[in-house]
């Protein structure tokens, strides 16, 4: 088997998750939960593991959950023996528990979607086959998450003008994805060119992943970050300091909808009244045609406790009610332009969305 090589803090790309070894391997991923404070692995041999990961947030992040679906279906069929029957019905179980991981993000279902497209079309009945071509597929679908993270990050700096003040949402770096970001490669790229870039992360209630983990990357990268609490972004926009504001995406509706961290929607509303360009930077894999429009895209709700215990501590008293959706829906309408791998699509609207995923 060959031996996975352990990710170091130094300067290499975040390996959020991969596939170790061959058939018989196993799937490690960076325990988000953990971060800032500590850095350590999970090795998932099983699909339960996996479910886990996703259900309790140490993967996290659209993309990223899609991966890690797309490896936990290879980890939850590898030992079935039997018929090539008997292999579909197994592979069709795995794929609904999976499904019921979490609800919003597509990536999730996309990327499960296309195992089982994989596994139908391998038209042999050796089982031993369908799991070597399933395993390539998953490494396939983490390879191409890369690959078009990086084509965003190409057309997104554009966008970016030198000395840009930049404000951003949760995490859609390269935690939330295979590698490199969604929201945040186009500033990797400004800032790997040498253009002076100063990002704003908001902390992003109830979880955090702005301040522990957007935060985290970007120092980690060299890239200039502050953080804000999420009530600051009003004010930073009306002292002049925001150019821009580049979120990511859970699911993108038809219509351009989108469905992303619990408090894109505020923003996106402070930016229009600011007249700041506000963006949305997405994979192809994080558009839903099949879903109309936002109101169509179902929306995670939350232990209250994540409001109520925050950060450890008693947040809010025990006997009152907590409100804790994970996503909003922020309209077509607010979002100046979306950043995608085969280009940036502008204006948005269902015509534009359309002809660019064609
Ligand atoms: O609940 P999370 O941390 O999975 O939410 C993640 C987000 O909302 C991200 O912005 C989104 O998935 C885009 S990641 C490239």
């Amino acid at each position: 088997m060959r031996k996975c090589h352990i990710m170091t803090l130094d300067a290499q790309p975040l390996q959020t998750i991969r596939w170790c070894g061959e058939l018989d391997g196993y799937v490690e991923l960076i325990d988000q939960t953990l971060l800032p404070v500590e850095f350590k692995m999970i090795e998932c041999r099983d699909v339960e593991c996996i479910w886990n990961a996703i259900k309790r947030l140490s993967v996290r992040g659209a993309p990223a959950i899609g991966v890690a679906a797309a490896m936990g279906v290879v980890l939850g069929v590898r030992n079935v023996d039997g018929d090539r029957a008997m292999f579909l019905a197994k592979l069709k179980e795995v794929s609904e528990y999976l499904a019921s991981s979490r609800p919003t993000a597509v990536n999730l279902f996309w990327a499960i979607d296309r195992m089982n497209r994989v596994a139908n079309e391998t038209s042999t009945s050796d089982c031993a086959a369908i799991k070597e071509r399933l395993l390539q597929e998953a490494k396939a679908i983490r390879d191409e998450d890369a690959a078009m993270c990086r084509a965003i990050g190409k057309f997104g700096s554009a966008l970016i003008p030198d000395g840009a003040g930049i404000l951003t949402h949760c995490n859609a770096g390269g935690l939330a994805t295979a590698e490199f970001g969604t929201a945040l490669a186009p500033i990797y790229v400004a800032h790997a060119e040498g253009r002076t870039v100063k990002v704003y992360a908001d902390e992003t209630r109830p979880l955090l992943q702005g301040s522990r983990l957007t935060a985290w990357e970007l120092d980690r990268a060299g890239v200039d970050v502050t953080v804000l609490c999420d009530n600051m972004a009003a004010s930073v926009m009306q002292q002049g300091l925001i150019d821009l504001v580049i979120t990511g995406a859970d699911r993108i509706a038809a219509n351009g909808d989108v469905a992303n961290k619990i408090g894109t929607y505020g923003l996106a509303v402070l930016a229009n009244a600011h007249q700041i360009p506000f963006y949305v930077a997405a994979p192809s894999s994080t558009f839903d045609l099949d879903t109309p429009c936002g109101a169509d895209i179902p929306i995670e709700m939350r232990s209250e406790d994540e409001v109520r215990h925050g950060f450890g501590l008693q947040t809010a008293p025990d006997n009152v009610k907590c409100h804790c959706p994970a996503f909003d829906v922020t309209p077509a309408r607010l979002v100046t332009a979306m950043i995608t791998e085969r280009g940036i699509i502008k204006p948005v609207s269902q015509e534009t969305i359309a002809k660019t995923l064609a």
